[in-house]
């Protein structure tokens, strides 16, 4: 079977600026696939010549077999859109705007009807149907829009930060959504800056950066990079320089800066249950210690590491 999404030489250029530069990308078929970079990386960029709203400078977009960049209606079929801030006619209702979409989508009533109450209760927008949109919050229309997605039952979705503008809880229903799907044997691939969020929910992560693709590999591979772990130490009160010097005397320390009076980071090498020994040891130390915690494992770590090698 084709990967679910692949991406081949993809390039965009807008009047001399290189927004994406010779971009090659695989998405296997029912992975949820993370797309990190910072502002200006060119996630949006390939999220609109997926979805057929701009057309590459060169290269090929395939949804399977089926190139986006020649042949975007039967592409499309499969796959469900939300791509930036969704806005929809204030003086329509949710049960309106599903009713447009599905029409648009070639569905007949009937299943128009099933997939719309669906939908809508899937992302928590039932009571809220027959209301018109002039009265939701950008969480609520960020939901709509993903309801909008789901509606004719596709087997790729695309989001562009798709949790921006939900609250905490909205956050954690919307993740909830995404592990259902996945489930279903559905493929996510969504762009983000929250790379927690990414940790949590994808199975595998794309960092580009300028248009080009600085890494991608599974999640989980990412955390096994290096045998050493990081750790951060919050203290009560700045401990005295004997007690830090005994602490770095401990085997097994390969660095140790405080990086404020309170703070400590240290690198240590070692297994997880060396780091619970060592624990124990600082403790028998008198260190009042209120926080303790591995930052090994930690994307946001691999992240900035990666930018700032790709910034070399
Ligand atoms: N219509 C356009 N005309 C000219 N330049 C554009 C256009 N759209 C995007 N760009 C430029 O292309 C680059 C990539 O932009 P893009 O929107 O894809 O980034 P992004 O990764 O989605 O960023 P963000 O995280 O801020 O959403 C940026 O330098 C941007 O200024
Ligand atoms: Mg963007």
């Amino acid at each position: 079977m084709p990967a679910a999404i692949t991406i081949e030489k993809l390039t965009k250029s807008y009047k001399g600026l290189l927004a994406l530069d010779n971009l090659d990308l695989k998405v296997e078929s029912g992975t949820v696939y993370g797309y990190l970079g910072p502002n200006g990386a060119g996630k949006t960029t390939t999220i609109k010549i997926l979805t057929s709203l701009i057309k590459p400078t060169s290269g090929k977009a395939y949804f399977f077999d089926q190139d986006v960049t020649k042949e975007p209606e039967t592409a499309l079929i499969n796959v469900g859109a939300v791509v930036e801030t969704p806005e929809f006619y204030n003086y329509m209702t949710p049960n309106e705007i599903l009713s447009y979409f599905g029409k648009l989508r070639g569905l007949k009533n009937p299943e128009i009807e099933d997939n719309s109450s669906r939908c809508l209760k899937l992302v928590g927008l039932d009571n809220w149907k027959k209301k018109r949109i002039a009265t939701f919050s950008r969480g609520m229309k960020q939901r709509l829009a993903l309801a909008q997605a789901l509606l004719h039952d596709p087997q790729i979705l695309i989001l562009d930060e798709p949790t921006i503008g939900l609250d905490p809880r909205g956050m954690v229903e919307v993740r909830e959504i995404f592990r259902s799907l996945k489930k279903e044997g559905k493929t996510i691939f969504m762009s983000s800056h929250l790379i927690r969020e990414v940790q949590e929910i994808c199975d595998s992560v794309a960092l580009i950066d300028k248009g080009r693709l600085i890494l991608s590999n599974t999640v989980e591979s990412l955390f096994e990079k290096s045998d050493s772990v990081d750790i951060e130490m919050k203290l009560v009160k700045p401990p005295p320089p004997e007690q830090i010097a005994l602490v770095k005397r401990m085997g097994g320390i390969e660095s140790l800066t405080q990086v404020d009076p309170t703070t400590l980071r240290i690198s240590y090498k070692g297994s997880f249950d060396d780091v619970v020994l060592l624990l124990k040891r600082i403790v028998n130390q008198d260190l009042k210690i209120y926080s303790f915690k591995t930052l090994q494992g930690d994307l946001e770590a691999v992240y900035m590491k990666m930018i700032r090698e790709s910034v070399r």
